[in-house]
């Protein structure tokens, strides 16, 4: 259907008036919106693009009119009675949110198109203040009036009225419906912006006008809202026109929207029916969507916006605890041994489980490549509660970084967390040196590999202890703390880390300053570690490498635990000492140096530590420019059953010094730094 409008709906077509007006005597006529309709329009009143009538707008004091083109013949002639009509429409009051009281709109049947057009708010464009009331107006009108004006007897602002020459109604009614099959009224809200109908009604015979209200869900009314016992005949005139009326609000750019959706109209019958479902579409706007804006939307957004910021703040404290480092202020002299959290945990990819190297009795280590130059690291993680000695601690550290020998793992520097301190050192490519001789198998150190690291291992420790400007005793040597470079050049790592937790207290219990089977006797006892110390570990060293066993290999009943030195001792007692020498090399080593190491093995390990070689007599040993001396007669002078190697006892001593070594064994003091004040 083209037009929505089904217009003029005419029984017969009777033209004969010199006005033309509709003149039979049972004229009427349908609009299912109003698109191309032939309405006159004025003031205000506009044909909306979807087909709806808008009889005001924004702009204020304003009057709209709209009506049907032509004039309607009322009578048959002008003393004679007013025929019975009566008319349907669908209209709504959209509200805009502003609350606003506005004017409402009337249906009017008048004498003439050209109504009043002055500033006439309360009066609904019907009249002016100067012909309110005036008996010639002609003017029959239903008023929907949405504003209570007290000067005109409004009873409220939301009623309907019967209007006669004057917006003073002759009868009004809060505006409300009787539904079906009720027996009460129910209020409506003009203003809400729901579609509501309204029929207005004459019966010339019973001189009474009905008007009926109802939103457009519900069926016509039985009971009329208004029923008004009045003879329209002196009113109406021959020829009228009919229509709708509206001023706008007092002020600019508030008030409803008043729209009428369809009409129809018709002398001396009913007004057919108007299809609802044909009605043009209200305006998606209004009270309804703005309240939806205030009360959906705005919340909305705010809880947005409030998860953004939310998420930000989370985001923002949890990489600044993420990178959060402990720097106080002493520590800025030490800048370049100082690295940044947040590199350390790029260059790891966060500490993964897959960058993990290892893990040893201090701490967890990592492989990274910093994010800066490219540098391979291992990172070492150490978790630390202690908050005394660490500023002696990290002096040392730094100390230890100024510490440059081949056969010395680089220390690059450190970075400090709450309960965690991260010592960066160079990467060895090759791994720790157990890995080559117990752990994994797939590649064993030949002899004159082992021979070489054991040199490179002394040479380097001779270093700390007798060639740099202080003594640095290393006090956890072992094979796991001898790392190999891409060279297999063995190169001593970790020192200082015993010293740690010296300081402060032991994470666990079971830690010790040390490694078990590397422990001299006295260190056990004293608690002071000293170059003997460490040649009583180096010589447990010696002996690992060269038999390809640990110090202590645990069996299920303790008594059984083989002692590495108590083995060699006994091989060498029986005067096979090669027996001892690692099994997966066979023959393939060479006897003298194996000999040499072992013996010298033992003899770093004898109980007594004035017995012990200094570092830079065991590279002369091993480099065969002194011989070494007679163990035996060594063995027989310190013990007379030759049990000053790898003494039972002094072992027990080291045994039941761990039971007790939180306690006291080792309450090591300040003054026994691994620094110990030059030479
Ligand atoms: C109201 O209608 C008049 C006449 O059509 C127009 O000039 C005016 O701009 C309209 N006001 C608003 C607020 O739309
Ligand atoms: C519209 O109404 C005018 C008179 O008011 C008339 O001259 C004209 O022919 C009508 N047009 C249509 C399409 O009905
Ligand atoms: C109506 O007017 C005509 C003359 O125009 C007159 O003959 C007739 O009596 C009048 N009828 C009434 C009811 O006044
Ligand atoms: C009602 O209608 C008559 C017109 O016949 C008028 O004179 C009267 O003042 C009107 N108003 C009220 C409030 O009755
Ligand atoms: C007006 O309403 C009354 C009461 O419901 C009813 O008796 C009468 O027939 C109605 N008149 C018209 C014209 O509908």
């Amino acid at each position: 259907m083209p037009f929505r409008l089904v217009t003029a709906i005419l029984s017969y077509f009777l033209v004969h008036t010199a006005a033309g007006a509709a003149a039979s005597d049972d004229f009427g006529f349908i609009y299912q919106g109003f698109q191309s309709s032939n309405l006159s329009l004025d003031g205000v009143a506009k044909i909306t693009n979807n087909g709806l009538l808008q009889i005001n707008n924004k702009t204020k004091l304003q009057t709209a009119h709209a009506f049907y083109p032509n004039p309607i013949n009322f009578k048959t002639k002008s003393n004679s009675s007013a025929f019975s009509f009566s008319t349907q429409f669908v209209f709504a009051m959209v509200p805009d949110g502003s609350g606003f009281p506005s004017p409402g709109m009337a249906f009017v049947i008048a004498p003439t198109k050209v109504l009043a057009r002055g500033p006439s708010t309360e009066l609904l464009g019907l009249f002016d203040a100067s012909t309110d009331g005036s008996p010639t107006n002609h003017v029959f009108a239903v008023e929907l009036d949405t504003f209570r004006e007290q000067q005109y007897a409004d009873i409220n602002a939301n009623h309907v009225g019967i209007d006669i020459n004057s917006v003073k109604s002759n009868v009004s009614r809060p505006a409300s419906y009787q539904p079906y099959n009720k027996n009460s009224f129910e209020n409506l809200d003009l203003g809400s912006g729901q579609q509501m109908q309204l029929w207005v009604e004459y019966d010339r015979v019973d001189r009474r006008i009905n008007v009926t209200l109802a939103p457009t869900v519900a069926a016509k009314p039985h009971t009329p809202l208004l029923s008004l016992s009045y003879d329209l005949s002196p009113i109406l005139q021959q020829t009228m026109y009919v229509g709708f009326s509206a001023s706008t609000s007092p002020v600019d750019n508030v008030g409803l929207a008043n729209f009428v959706l369809g009409w129809s109209f018709k002398i001396n019958g009913d007004a057919q029916a108007l299809d609802l479902s044909q009605l043009p579409k209200l305006p998606r706007f209004g009270h309804k969507k703005v309240s939806k804006i205030f009360t959906v939307g705005l919340p909305l957004l705010s809880l947005l916006f409030l998860l953004i910021v939310a998420f930000g703040a989370a985001y923002y404290l949890k990489r600044k605890w993420k990178y959060a480092e402990v720097l106080e202020e002493w520590e800025l002299a030490y800048g370049p041994h100082r690295f940044k959290y947040k590199d350390l945990y790029i260059a790891t990819k966060g500490f993964t489980e897959k960058e993990l190297l290892g893990e040893g009795g201090f701490g967890r280590v990592y492989k990274g490549v910093l994010p800066t130059n490219k540098v391979e690291v291992a990172v070492k993680k150490v978790s630390h509660q202690a908050r005394q000695g660490i500023r002696e601690f990290i002096a040392e550290i730094v100390s230890i970084g100024r510490l440059r020998h081949r056969n010395l793992v680089p220390l690059l520097g450190y970075c400090r967390r709450k309960g965690e301190l991260l010592l960066v050192y160079e990467f060895m490519s090759k791994g720790s040196l157990d890995r080559f001789l117990f752990n994994q198998p797939k590649r064993t150190l030949n002899w004159s590999e082992r021979f070489r690291v054991i040199k490179g291992v002394a040479s380097g420790l001779l270093y700390l202890h007798e060639e740099w400007e202080q003594v640095v005793i290393h006090r956890d040597i072992k094979a796991s703390n001898v790392l190999l470079d891409g060279e297999l050049n063995g190169r001593l790592g970790d020192f200082g880390l015993a010293r740690l937790y010296d300081h402060g207290t032991l994470p666990q219990t079971t830690h010790v300053a040390g490694s078990l089977g590397y422990l001299a006797p006295e260190y056990s006892r004293t608690g002071r570690a000293t170059m003997s110390t460490d040649a009583y570990a180096f010589g447990a060293f010696l002996l690992e490498v060269a038999c390809g066993r640990r110090p202590i290999e645990h069996r299920a009943v303790p008594e059984e635990n083989i002692i590495l030195v108590d083995f060699v001792f006994s091989c060498w007692k029986a005067g096979n000492i090669l027996q001892a020498v690692d099994q997966k090399l066979g023959t393939e080593y060479v006897e003298e140096e194996a000999d040499l190491v072992l013996k010298l093995g033992l003899l770093c390990s004898h109980s007594e530590p004035e017995i012990r070689p200094r570092m830079r007599q065991v590279l002369l040993y091993l480099e065969g420019s002194v011989a070494l001396p007679d163990l035996s007669v060594l063995a027989m002078g310190v013990s007379a059953v030759g049990l000053g190697f790898g003494h039972p006892a002094g072992f027990e001593d080291i045994k039941s010094s761990f039971a007790t070594s939180t306690d006291k064994s080792f309450s090591y003091t300040v003054e026994n730094s691994i620094l110990s004040g030059g030479r």
